[in-house]
């Protein structure tokens, strides 16, 4: 679909699923089960991987709601970070989205996820509630929302 220097962007497909499971199992303390991924990659939801080569080094989770779009997971190989992955993955999905006239996107991270929440600012994002207790009953979960015209 798309390439940078070292890397490129494609739909994923069930057969990556056990690649998706390890970057998320060294990603996240309460990692998505096997199924979390399946759905979505079965569904017409937009499931997006960035490939070095063959190999799968972050990827983007987002499903549909009605009109509005919930940017599900998003993890980059820990390896591999700070080299532009996850813009890139979210700038195919804002381009991917462009005509498709939803009313907002909107997410959940972690309080604490100070990394992730500077990435989505840059796109607009701004937090307009908060989920308490939302991960694993211990840590709060933001909700940050952006209107395709980047007004919230
Ligand atoms: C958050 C995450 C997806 C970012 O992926 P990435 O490919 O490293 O991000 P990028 O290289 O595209 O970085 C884009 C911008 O995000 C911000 N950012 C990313 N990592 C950061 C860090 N460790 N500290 C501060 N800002 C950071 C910076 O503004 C960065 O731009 P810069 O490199 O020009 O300063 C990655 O750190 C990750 O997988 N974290 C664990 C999983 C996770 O938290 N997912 C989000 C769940 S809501």
């Amino acid at each position: 679909m798309s390439e940078s220097n070292s890397f490129w962007i494609r739909n994923l497909r069930e057969v990556d699923v056990p690649a998706l499971l390890e970057i998320e199992r060294s990603c996240f303390p309460d990692p998505w089960p096997v199924q979390w991924f399946k759905e979505p990659i079965r569904s017409r939801d937009i499931c997006l991987g960035a490939c070095n080569g063959t190999k799968i080094i972050g990827y983007l989770i987002c499903c549909r709601e009605d009109n509005v779009l919930h940017l599900a997971n998003l993890a980059v190989d820990p390896e591999c970070r700070r080299q532009g992955v996850a813009t890139a993955l979210l700038n195919q999905v804002f381009q991917m989205t462009r005509n498709a006239r939803f009313s907002e996107v909107y997410l959940e991270v972690r309080r604490s996820n100070i990394e992730a929440i500077r990435i989505y600012e840059r796109y607009g994002f701004q937090i307009t509630g908060v989920e308490e207790q939302y991960y694993q009953g211990s840590e709060d979960a933001l909700i940050m929302k952006v209107k395709p015209n980047g007004l919230v």
